[in-house]
C-alpha cells in the first residue's frame, strides 16, 4: 500500500503477512498489532512518550543477564504473567501461580517427613498435605520441588551467605500421596526495583513487595504439571502483591502449635521442635492430561 494513513496502517500491516505465515503466528501477530495501533491512537501517543517506552525496553535489555531477566519482571508487574497463568489453569485443580526467577534445577532429595530448615534461623513450620486428583484420590509417586526465601527475605541464589541449595528440596510421595516436611517460615521480599521495572513501580506509587510464600512444582506421569506458590493468610502484603500471584485458593493458614498438640507421624525433626512453631495443611489437586 502506497498511501498509508492512520486509518489504513493496521490493515496494511495485516496485508503484508504472506500466505506462508504460520496461521497461529499470523493471528497472534495480527491481534497484537491491532491492539498496539489502537493503543497509540487512543492515547494520542507523543514522540516523547514513545521514546520513553523504548528507552525503558533498552534499559531492560542492558540489565538482563543470565541471573536476571528484566523483561520477565516487566511481564510480572504488568500482570501479564499471572494472566497467562490464569488463562492456562484448569478450573478443577489447584491454581497455578508465577514461577519467578529464583527456581534452580537439581535441588537435593528430601524424604517424606524430612527437615529442610536445617540451621536456618526463624520459626519452624510443619508443612503437610496430599497430592491428589479432584475426587481426592491420592497420586502415588508424584514429585514435588520446593523452594523459598530464608528469614532475611533472600533466596539461596541471591545470597552468597547461604549454601547453594539452602531451603530447596525434591520429594517423591508414596502410595498415600502424602507429603510432609519441616522448614523455616518464609519472609516477604521486594522484587528487584533498581532497574527500569523499579522506575515504573516508583513512578506509579506501587509497592515492590511480595507476600511471603512457598514455591512448588508438582509433576506426575499422566497429569498436568503444576507450578504454584502458597501464601500465609496473615501476610501483610497479600492484597498488594507486586506480581499479582495471590489466589484465594492458594492462601493457607499457619496454625500456631503448642506443647501437647499432635505431631504428624514420621517427622524427622519432631524432637527438635521448639516454641513457637506452626503447622500448615495444604492439598495439591492435579488434573489429568487431556
Ligand atoms: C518470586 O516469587 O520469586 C518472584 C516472582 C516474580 C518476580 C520476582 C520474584
Ligand atoms: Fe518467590
Amino acid at each position: 500500500m502506497r498511501s498509508v494513513t492512520r486509518d489504513t496502517i493496521t490493515q496494511a500491516f495485516l496485508d503484508y503477512c504472506g500466505p506462508e505465515t504460520d496461521p497461529r503466528l499470523k493471528s497472534v501477530l495480527e491481534s497484537l498489532v491491532r491492539h498496539l495501533h489502537a493503543f497509540a491512537v487512543e492515547n494520542n501517543l507523543t514522540h516523547a512518550e514513545w521514546r520513553k517506552g523504548l528507552e525503558l525496553l533498552t534499559k531492560a535489555g542492558d540489565i538482563t543477564d543470565s541471573e536476571r531477566n528484566e523483561f520477565v519482571l516487566f511481564s510480572d508487574v504488568l500482570g501479564l504473567s499471572s494472566l497467562v497463568d490464569m488463562i492456562n489453569s484448569p478450573d478443577e485443580g489447584t491454581p497455578s501461580s508465577v514461577l519467578g526467577p529464583f527456581h534452580m534445577l537439581g535441588a537435593p532429595d528430601l524424604a517424606v517427613g524430612g527437615d529442610m530448615k536445617g540451621d536456618n534461623v526463624g520459626d519452624t513450620v510443619i508443612v503437610t498435605g496430599t497430592v491428589c486428583e479432584p475426587d481426592g484420590k491420592p497420586i502415588a509417586g508424584a514429585e514435588i520441588e520446593i523452594w523459598q526465601t530464608a528469614d532475611n527475605g533472600l533466596y539461596s541464589n541471591q545470597d552468597p551467605d547461604q549454601s547453594e541449595y539452602n531451603l530447596r528440596g525434591h520429594m517423591v510421595v508414596g502410595e498415600d500421596g502424602r507429603y510432609l516436611f519441616t522448614t523455616v517460615r518464609p519472609s516477604p521480599y521486594a522484587v528487584p526495583d533498581d532497574g527500569p521495572v523499579g522506575e515504573l513501580l516508583h513512578a506509579t506509587g506501587r509497592d515492590p513487595w511480595r507476600p511471603s510464600h512457598l514455591h512448588f512444582i508438582i509433576t506426575a506421569p499422566g497429569f498436568r504439571s503444576l507450578v504454584t506458590e502458597v501464601f500465609p493468610s496473615d501476610d501483610p502484603y497479600l492484597d498488594v502483591d507486586a506480581v499479582f500471584g495471590v489466589r484465594e485458593k492458594l492462601i493457607m493458614i499457619y496454625e500456631k502449635q503448642s506443647a501437647g498438640d499432635a505431631i504428624p507421624d514420621g517427622l524427622a525433626a519432631a524432637d527438635a521442635l521448639t516454641d513457637p512453631y506452626y503447622k500448615v495443611d495444604f492439598d495439591f489437586v492435579l488434573v489429568r492430561e487431556a
